[in-house]
């Protein structure tokens, strides 16, 4: 069982539940080889608390005296792990010293015996050199594989291998299948040697695809990848394990991982590591160890730097910054930022994930973050739902300060007067005055330096919206500055952030007849929005977006037709849900497919009557795939977060 607790871009922290206990995800799963325990099970338990680890059941079997003891004790007692064991299959031997002598069969069979938590079906690996037909041909072998071992799994969960080397196509339609089964664990299979040759960027695709095919309330491991230079942008695209044999293996040679890469002892000039393997010891006094206690030590090294990172990566989950992490870790090496760089190519996919607004600013750490799916979504949802007060643009340029309406506050009213619409070009293309202190437009910051590419991309997003919206743009500097129109920008700022947040419809059914707003007398902020007596939204002060009231709720349902900004969820779910309880994906009957994490949605019941608004914590794909979990975090009572 796998349930999501909190999520950022495809990364999310979850809870993996087997019989030999619960790990929190991400993980990593140290690889031990059960002939040499370079740091034992029990240390790796204790001392580094790694929750799971992942040996060879295939190594096992073939030594007699392993295979009689762990037949006749198990593996918990055999290794002496008291948390989750996961076992791999033969797999990657045969990747390594070709084929192998034993059938899918009779490794699920064996793994059961011992007493794995987590077996792995013999699968094939496909290797980056071979033709796509043969690619294709051995994943048809694979996935009658996979559904015998779901057949004969007993009450083992079981690994089911994705394969289809670099064609995405064969990924995507692997996945797909195996999304079907009683699968328990995907683990991602063949991306190895891509690894080793630093092929970075065609593993995005490799991962994207397929995530794009498999059922999101599975884990998805990485097999095979274990440096934590990369934990943090595989995390971003969705993958909750990992495993690592290169923390013994490079240990054995002399090299060390750190953040930034692996490096060799003969060629470091200082040991400049906190960790509690190398405290109190000099570069020269690890040289000098005996063979067996530095490979203990660079080995303890390196799970430090593995477990180091782990943590990091999930505070950074938690705080909805991976973005950020992944962004810096990526310049670690050319062939990182190549990756990351490809991610920004898989916007589309990425969007339907990203939460609507973040706890923190948006920090711009380089051109790559114009990548991230905050910018296409801003850019694709002003073309489509902005609606211009006036036919005439005055245009700013962004100049660091923010919100815009305070930084050109009396230059917005002149123009204003004078019947244009001040726009501002910003990084993250054109930003109308109404929209300016909406996530992500008010809270992200960027380098006073602009780099060329970014002031290209905004300047061809800003033409093509002036195009569409206005009849006329000019510099603001030309604007008259004698005009006497009027106009309420508290007022246009409610509807158009309505507007933008909600669609037109909606928005238009919000805002009917006499239309009162509160205004925050400290900060001079639009807090609540009445219409015809009726309190229907809130601004949130943090993220300018709004918050849905019961009654703004009540219109929205009556005016937009089903399933719109809805959840609906099951009969016996409603005398809870009315009461102000969560909304738990298990009685949920439908979800609109539109709405992403974070969005405002209006929970009602079979007959679309309003129940309870709150928050999506889950796209409608997750919600139909998980047996647990909060689906809509539902706002009590009174209705006002802020
Ligand atoms: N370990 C690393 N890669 C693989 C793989 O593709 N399949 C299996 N079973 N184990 C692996
Ligand atoms: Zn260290």
């Amino acid at each position: 069982m796998f349930e999501i607790t909190r999520r950022d871009g495809l990364a999310r922290i979850g809870k993996l539940e087997t019989r030999s206990g619960a790990i929190e995800t991400p993980a990593l799963l140290p690889v031990v080889n059960p002939k040499i325990c370079t740091v034992t099970p029990r240390e790796l338990y204790e001392e580094f608390g790694f929750g799971a680890l992942i040996t060879n059941s295939y190594i096992i079997k073939n030594s007699p005296e392993l295979r009689e003891k762990a037949q006749s004790v198990g593996l918990h007692e055999m290794l002496d792990f008291p948390g989750i064991i996961m076992t791999d299959s033969g797999t990657f031997q045969s990747h390594m010293y070709g084929e192998v002598e034993v059938t899918n069969e009779e490794m699920v069979e064996f793994q059961k015996s011992i007493g794995t938590d987590i077996g792995t079906v013999l699968d094939i690996f496909t290797e980056p050199f071979w033709t796509k037909e043969k690619t294709a041909e051995s994943i048809v072998v694979t996935l009658e594989r996979t559904q015998k071992a779901c057949e004969i799994k007993g009450d083992m969960m079981i690994n089911g291998v994705g394969q289809g080397s670099v064609f995405t196509d064969l990924r995507e339609d692997c996945a797909r299948k195996m999304a079907s089964m009683d699968i328990d664990v995907h683990p991602i299979g063949g991306i190895v040697p891509l690894m080793e040759q630093y092929r970075y960027r065609e593993l995005v695709d490799i991962v994207i695809s397929s995530k794009k095919g498999l059922n999101p309330n599975r884990p998805v491991h990485l097999f095979g990848a274990g440096h934590p230079m990369i934990f943090a942008l595989a995390a971003l695209m969705g993958c909750d394990l990992f495993d690592s044999a290169s923390y013994a293996k490079f240990a054995r040679d002399d090299r060390l991982m750190f953040i930034d890469g692996t490096f060799r002892l003969q060629d470091m000039q200082s040991l400049d590591c906190t960790c509690p393997a190398c405290r109190g010891i000099t570069l020269d006094g690890l040289r000098k160890m005996n063979s067996q206690v530095r490979t203990r030590t660079i080995a303890k090294h390196n799970l430090y730097q593995i477990r180091g990172e782990l943590l990091l990566v999930k505070r950074y989950i938690r705080e909805g910054r991976l973005w950020e992490l992944a962004e810096m870790r990526c310049r670690a090496h050319p062939a990182l930022l190549d990756a990351l760089r490809r991610l920004g190519d898989h916007s589309d996919f990425l969007e339907k994930y990203d939460p609507v607004s973040r706890d923190g600013a948006l920090f711009y750490t380089g051109t790559e973050t114009r990548g991230r799916p905050a910018f296409s979504k801003y850019a694709k949802r002003i073309m489509e739902r902005y609606v211009p007060p006036t036919d005439k643009a005055a245009l700013f340029y962004d100049e660091g300060s923010k919100p815009y309406s305070r930084a050109f506050e009396s230059e917005f009213r002149t123009v204003r007067k004078a019947g244009y619409t001040p726009v501002v070009v910003s990084p993250f293309g054109p930003v109308p005055a109404e929209l300016d202190e909406m996530y992500p437009l008010a809270q992200s910051v960027f380098p006073l330096t602009e780099d060329s590419e970014t002031k290209a991309d905004a300047a061809s997003l800003s033409v093509a919206f002036l195009q569409s919206k206005f009849k006329e743009a000019v510099r603001w500097s030309d604007v008259p500055d004698d005009g006497t129109e009027e106009f309420d920008a508290n007022l246009l700022r409610a509807r158009a952030v309505a507007t933008y947040q909600f669609g037109h419809e909606a928005s238009a059914s919000l805002f009917k007849g006499k239309i009162e707003l509160v205004v925050s007398r400290n900060t001079g902020k639009i807090r609540n929005v009445v219409s015809d007596g009726e309190h229907v939204l809130s601004m949130r002060a943090g993220d300018g977006l709004y918050t849905l009231r019961k009654e703004g709720a009540c219109r929205i349902v009556a005016a937009v037709p089903a399933p719109v900004m809805r959840v609906a969820v099951v009969d016996d779910a409603v005398p809870f849900v009315s009461e102000g309880r969560n909304v738990f994906c298990q009685f949920v009957s439908y979800a609109d497919p539109s709405l992403t994490p974070m969005d405002e949605v209006i929970v009602v019941d079979a007959a679309d009557k309003v129940i309870a608004t709150g928050r999506m914590m889950l796209v409608s794909d997750e919600i139909s795939a998980f047996k647990k979990g909060v689906a809509v975090k539902v706002r009590s009572g009174a209705g006002d977060e802020s």
